[in-house]
C-alpha cells in the first residue's frame, strides 16, 4: 500500500498532537511536521518528549507522542519547501487578529502564496485553521489560483478542502482529535471526496459519522456559530448573576431545577469568566466577513454585547467579593487556578490571569497557583506548582474545576480565611466541611 505523505503546518494545540497521531498510523501516513518556530517546538515539546517527560494531562497522548517522536517517525522543519512530495497538507497555524486585521490578511495571503509555490499537482490542502466566513472562497483560494497559473497549473489539479477543529486538550486530548464528530466541505466534488477518505483513516467515523457541508462557507460559518452560541450562553447568565448576588437569590439551585429539563440542560453556571483561545476570538470574525469580506450590513449585536460582557466577566467576581469583603485593602489573596478551564495546562486568555493582573493594578497582594500549568507559563506568570498553606492568606479564591481542587483535603486551622468558590469549583463535601467547621465561604451563584 503507498503511504500518504502529510505535512502538518502549524504545530500548537491542534497541529502537534495530530502530527503524532498521524504518524502514529505508519501503515498509512508519513508525516512532516512544519513550523516557523520549530526552535520552540524542538524545546517545548520534542527535547520534552525525547527524555521521557509527560507533557500533556491525556496520557494515551502522551503515549502516541513518544513513540511518534522517539522512534523517528516525524521529519519536523521550519522549511515550508518540505511540502513538495506530500498528498495532503494541513494547515493548522493560527489566525486571529489580536495585531491588526489587515497585516494578518496581508500575512495568510504570503502564506498561502508560499505553500502554492512548493505544491504538487492532485495533492490536497486541507485547512484546519478557524477563518472568518468567506476566507477560503475569497482570499485563500484566489490567492492559490493565482500562485499555481504562474506554474501553470489549474486550481483543478489540486484538491481543497476545510475541515475545522474541535480539539479539547485535557484529559481527553487524543480522542478529541479521533473520537470526534468533524465537519468538512471541498471547493468542488472531488476535493470533497479526497478530504472524505483521508478524514476516515484516523478519525473513527464509525462511531462518530462525518458530517460533509455543500460549500466551504457553510464549514466556516459552522465554526463560528457554535462558538458565538457558547460564548453567548455564558454571557446570559452573567446579568442573571449579579442579580443573584445583589438579592440573595441561590442561582445555582435554580440552575440545577432548570437543568432537569432536557430542553434547558446546557444553561451555563455563573463563573469567573470566558478564556481559552477560541472563545475569545472566534464569535468576532462574522463583524470582519460581513464588512470586509462579504461588504454587507448585517450586524451581531447579541454576540457583539456577549463578547463585551464576557471581557468584563471578572468585574463581576470583583464586585461578588468586595460586597463580601467591603475592603480588599492589606488583604493576601490566593487565587486556585491559573489555567483557563478545568484540567487544562493551558492558560491563554485565562481569566484567573486577568483577575491576578486586576488585583496587582490595585495594589492588592495575590498568589496563583496552578497544580498542572508548565514552566513557561509559571515563569511568566509567577505561577507556584505547589499548594502554599490556606492559612497565610486572608481570602483563597478556588477559580478553577481542576480535579486536583476536588482531592484536597481542606484542614481545620486557627487563623481562618473567607474562602470563595467563583467557579463551581467545590463540591458539596467540600462546602459542608467548611460551614461545620465554621469557616466563612461565599459561592458565586449560592451555596
Ligand atoms: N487550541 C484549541 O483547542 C483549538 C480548538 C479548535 C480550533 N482551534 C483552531 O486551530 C487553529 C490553531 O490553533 P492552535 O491552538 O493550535 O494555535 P497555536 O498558536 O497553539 O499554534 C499555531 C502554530 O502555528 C505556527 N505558525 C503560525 N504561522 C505559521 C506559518 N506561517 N508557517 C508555519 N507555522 C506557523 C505557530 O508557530 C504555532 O506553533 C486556530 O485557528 C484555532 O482557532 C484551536
Amino acid at each position: 500500500m503507498s503511504k500518504n505523505i502529510v505535512s502538518v503546518i502549524g504545530l500548537g494545540f491542534v497541529g502537534f498532537p495530530t502530527a503524532c497521531i498521524l504518524a502514529d498510523k505508519e501503515n498509512y501516513f508519513k508525516v512532516i511536521g512544519i513550523d516557523k518556530n520549530i526552535k520552540k517546538i524542538k524545546k517545548q515539546k520534542i527535547n520534552p518528549f525525547l527524555n521521557n517527560s509527560n507533557l500533556f494531562e491525556d496520557k494515551a497522548l502522551n503515549k502516541i507522542c513518544q513513540r511518534a517522536i522517539k522512534k523517528n517517525k516525524i521529519y519536523f522543519t521550519d522549511d515550508i519547501k518540505n511540502i513538495q512530495k506530500s498528498n495532503v497538507v494541513i494547515v493548522c497555524i493560527n489566525f486571529d487578529f489580536k495585531i491588526n486585521k489587515f497585516k494578518k490578511l496581508k500575512e495568510l495571503k504570503i502564506f498561502f502564496n508560499n505553500l502554492a509555490k512548493f505544491l504538487k499537482k492532485k495533492s490536497m490542502i486541507l485547512i484546519e485553521t478557524t477563518l472568518p466566513p468567506g476566507t477560503c472562497d475569497k482570499v485563500i483560494l484566489p490567492t492559490i489560483k493565482s500562485a499555481l497559473k504562474k506554474r501553470k497549473i489549474k486550481i483543478t489539479d489540486i484538491y481543497f478542502s476545510y475541515a475545522f477543529e474541535r480539539v479539547m486538550p485535557g484529559k481527553f486530548y487524543a480522542k478529541s482529535i479521533t473520537e470526534n464528530f468533524k465537519c468538512f466541505a471541498g471547493m468542488n466534488k472531488l476535493s470533497g471526496i479526497k478530504c472524505k477518505m483521508f478524514l476516515k483513516k484516523y478519525i473513527n467515523h464509525k462511531k462518530y459519522p462525518l458530517f460533509q457541508f455543500n460549500n466551504i462557507l457553510d464549514c466556516e460559518t459552522a465554526k463560528i456559530l457554535e462558538n458565538s452560541y457558547r460564548a453567548i450562553n455564558i454571557a446570559f447568565i452573567d446579568e442573571w448573576t449579579k442579580f443573584s448576588f445583589d438579592n440573595n437569590v441561590n442561582l445555582n439551585q435554580i440552575i440545577d431545577a432548570i437543568k432537569v429539563r432536557k430542553s434547558h440542560n446546557n444553561i451555563m453556571r455563573p463563573g469567573l469568566g470566558v478564556g481559552g483561545y477560541c472563545l475569545t476570538k472566534d464569535p468576532e470574525f462574522i463583524n470582519f466577513s460581513v464588512k470586509k469580506i462579504f461588504k454587507k450590513k448585517s450586524s451581531f449585536p447579541i454576540t457583539n454585547s456577549s463578547m463585551k460582557i464576557n471581557r468584563n466577566m471578572i468585574f463581576s467576581s470583583l464586585e461578588f467579593i468586595k460586597n463580601k469583603v467591603k475592603s480588599l485593602k492589606n488583604k493576601k489573596i490566593l487565587i486556585l487556578g491559573a489555567a483557563y478551564k478545568d484540567n487544562v495546562s493551558d492558560t491563554r486568555e485565562s481569566p484567573s490571569i486577568t483577575l491576578l493582573k486586576e488585583l496587582s493594578r490595585n495594589k492588592i497582594k495575590s498568589v496563583l497557583h496552578d497544580p498542572i500549568t508548565n514552566t513557561n507559563d509559571n515563569n511568566k506568570y509567577g505561577i507556584l506548582n505547589y499548594l502554599p498553606k490556606f492559612e497565610k492568606f486572608d481570602l483563597v479564591l478556588f477559580c478553577v474545576k481542576h480535579d486536583f481542587y476536588n482531592k484536597i483535603s481542606l484542614k481545620k486551622f486557627k487563623k481562618k480565611p473567607i474562602y470563595f468558590d467563583l467557579n463551581c469549583v467545590l463540591d458539596k463535601r467540600q462546602i459542608n466541611f467548611l460551614l461545620k467547621n465554621n469557616f466563612k465561604i461565599e459561592v458565586l451563584g449560592g451555596k
